[in-house]
């Protein structure tokens, strides 16, 4: 090539640049002129319906500010998670460096939140966490871009203990899927419940998101404890309900668990979930202006009953939209953003709740019990439970 063609091709290529130059501008602000959200749930296998209850309380949180944040319009990207942890890492990717989203809104699975979490803390996205109880999200791994609005695992169960013993349940058999979120639910089983008087006679598992629970349903009733704890969710959750009394435990071993057993399922699990307490965050039938207004707009704009995730959804909203108005709508100010986040005071359904240091919501555990198709609250199991936050140096 000569040197004078050399110097037309690059002219030329500098007068492109600089005529595209003179949209560029244009079209990027139009493009960030919108908040990217990236919704990361669930919508297949047994916790597609969490995934949706999620989604659907986040929305209406927003579309009560006109569908804005800090006044500025949204883009929604949604991914389907499967709660599959082999694949959390990418889909986490695919929304932060494919999308550009400015916030990740997800997941359900403690295992999926890992691969978010990695993805996260690398990137620097803003994470709320809508549900995953994995502690080390908000312990040793806390991060000031990562704001949880549900539970650690061992929050609920840490309200369970006491209330078996009171009611004369020395001995249980603790059963879950085996993975981080039924483990860490243990943790917080054990510990309320030793610290009552009672034992856990024999821990049981089987893999996620596995229902054959015939062969521990015939352990458990070789075993005869005095109750059975757990925890399950989602579809798993009403077929294990199911099938504990088809198989005529409910009526000598009364089952607990941590609340996710009944949120959500009442319908599938039907005359079968009758009686059953279970320790939780949210009850159906608080009654607060706040829950009753909630209840009321969700069942008629989505035509179904919302449950403890679509709470939990609704207030991911409610903290973004905090945020958000705190800084105008300018989400690259990450600093006031999440000073705003961190000092949020959530009005929710379930309560009025904080943030704790780590980012994760300081709140009252109740007593529920199933009558007909309601999680009926029957008492405050504790008051303000914090977790420990153990490890978590955020200051
Ligand atoms: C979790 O994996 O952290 C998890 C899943 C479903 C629940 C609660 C926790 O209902």
């Amino acid at each position: 090539m000569s040197t004078r063609r050399l110097v037309l091709t690059r002219s030329a290529a500098a007068i492109g640049a600089a005529s595209t130059g003179l949209f560029l501008p244009e079209i990027a602000r139009a493009q960030s002129n919108k908040i990217r959200v990236g919704l990361m749930l669930p919508y297949t296998g047994t916790f597609a319906q969490l995934g949706v209850a999620i989604e659907n309380g986040f929305r209406m949180a927003i579309n009560e500010q006109g569908g804005k944040l800090g006044g500025r319009e949204i883009e929604y990207f949604k991914v389907d998670d499967e709660s599959n942890p082999a694949k959390g890492v990418e889909n986490a990717q695919r929304l932060v460096q494919r999308d550009k989203v400015d916030v990740l809104v997800g997941t359900v699975h403690s295992g999926v939140q890992m691969g978010i979490h990695r993805v996260a803390r690398e990137s620097g996205v803003l994470n709320i966490i809508p549900n995953a109880g994995v502690h080390v999200a908000t312990r040793a791994q806390c991060a000031p871009n990562v704001f949880r609005t549900s539970f650690t695992n061992s929050q609920p169960t840490l309200g369970l203990g006491k209330a078996m013993v009171e009611r004369g349940h020395k001995k249980a058999v603790w059963i879950t899927w085996g993975y981080a979120a039924g483990e860490e639910a243990m943790e917080g089983f054990e510990q309320s419940y030793t610290a009552a008087g009672g034992q856990i006679v024999k821990k049981l598992a089987l893999p996620f998101p596995n229902v054959e629970f015939q062969a521990l349903l015939t352990e458990i009733a070789s075993i005869k404890p005095d109750a059975v704890a757990c925890f399950f969710a989602g579809g798993g959750a009403a077929k294990f309900i199911r099938d504990y009394a088809a198989a005529g435990l409910n009526k000598t071993i009364p089952l607990y668990g941590s609340g996710f057993l009944t949120e959500g399922v009442l319908d599938a699990a039907g005359p079968a979930a009758e009686g059953i307490i279970t320790a939780m965050h949210y009850s159906d039938s608080l009654d607060t202006a706040t829950n009753r207004r909630f209840r009321l707009e969700y069942a008629k704009t989505f035509k179904s009953q919302p449950d403890v995730y679509a709470v939990q959804g609704y207030d991911s909203g409610l903290l973004l939209v905090q945020g958000a108005n705190a800084v105008k709508g300018d989400l690259n100010n990450k600093q006031a953003l999440y000073a705003a986040m961190q000092n949020a005071k959530i009005d929710s359904p379930r309560g009025k709740w904080t943030m704790s240091k780590s980012n994760n919501p300081i709140q009252d555990i109740y007593l529920r019990k199933v009558e007909g198709k309601e999680n009926k609250v029957i008492g405050i199991a504790a008051k303000a439970v914090q977790d420990s936050g153990a490890g978590c140096k955020m200051g």
